[in-house]
């Protein structure tokens, strides 16, 4: 089992091209942050050469659904271990714990009581909102050089309806919890960023209770 002791961990959730990946990379320069990308690891497994799960997580990607959590856990849970064994100084290792952005996950309840269960419980959730329509308009923008299957607005529909109807409950969850950061990701890369940081360095320094930016 893991040792919960050894971890700090902040989801990174958000629509899809809210911005996440954008200011995880930031937030990993400002903390010396481990980031991992659940979207990411999927992708790299669907690459992989002799991967079981290749078909199967291409499918789910390109119809914008969430692929099933016994896939998407193992994973992530994996790149954590290996994160943490490798116990690499100044990446994602702070005082003795290893500091993990994970982003894109969790994206339904079933994902956040499992993980909950068993990784770790205290996690903080960093939350970037903006409207349909600026997400939307990124990614059709990024689709033009992206080659990500996803990337088009029929997929990127589909992916907005899976994101209200089972990623937002999640939100909720740790809302009711205290554990919710807001960040109002509308503005430039910039000034999200700047929020971003401030909003990190309030809960290191011990706030608790949702925030908002
Ligand atoms: P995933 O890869 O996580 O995609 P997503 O959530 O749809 O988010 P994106 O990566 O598209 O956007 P982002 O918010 O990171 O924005 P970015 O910074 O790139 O998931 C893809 C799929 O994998 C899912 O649909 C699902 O099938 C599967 N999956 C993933 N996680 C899973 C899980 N936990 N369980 C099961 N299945 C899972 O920015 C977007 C663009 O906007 C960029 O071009 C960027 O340059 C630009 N931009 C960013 N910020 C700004 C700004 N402030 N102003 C202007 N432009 C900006």
């Amino acid at each position: 089992a893991f040792d919960h002791n050894k971890v700090t961990v902040f989801f990174v959730l958000g629509g899809p091209g809210a911005g996440k990946g954008t200011q995880c990379a930031n937030l990993v320069k400002d903390f010396g942050f481990c980031h991992l990308s659940a979207g990411d690891l999927l992708r790299a497994e669907q690459h992989r050469e002799g991967s079981e799960y290749g078909d199967m997580i291409r499918k789910y990607i390109r119809e914008g659904q969430i692929v099933p959590m016994e896939v998407t856990v193992k994973l992530l849970e994996n790149a954590m271990r290996a994160a943490l064994s490798e116990n690499r100084q100044g990446e994602g290792w702070q005082d003795g714990k290893g500091r993990f952005l994970i982003d894109g996950f969790p994206r339904k309840m079933d994902q956040a009581l499992k993980f909950d269960e068993d990784v770790c419980l205290s996690s903080k959730v960093l939350f970037f909102t903006t409207t349909e329509e600026e997400m939307l308009k990124r990614l059709l923008e990024r689709g033009k050089t992206s080659g990500r299957e996803d990337d088009n607005e029929e997929s990127i529909r589909k992916r907005f309806r899976v994101y209200k109807e089972q990623t937002m409950p999640v939100i909720e969850h740790y809302s009711k919890e205290g554990k919710v950061a807001t960040i109002d990701a509308t503005a430039t890369v910039d000034e999200v960023h700047e929020k971003a940081k401030l909003i990190v360095g309030r809960v290191f320094a011990g706030e608790v209770g949702n925030i908002t930016a």
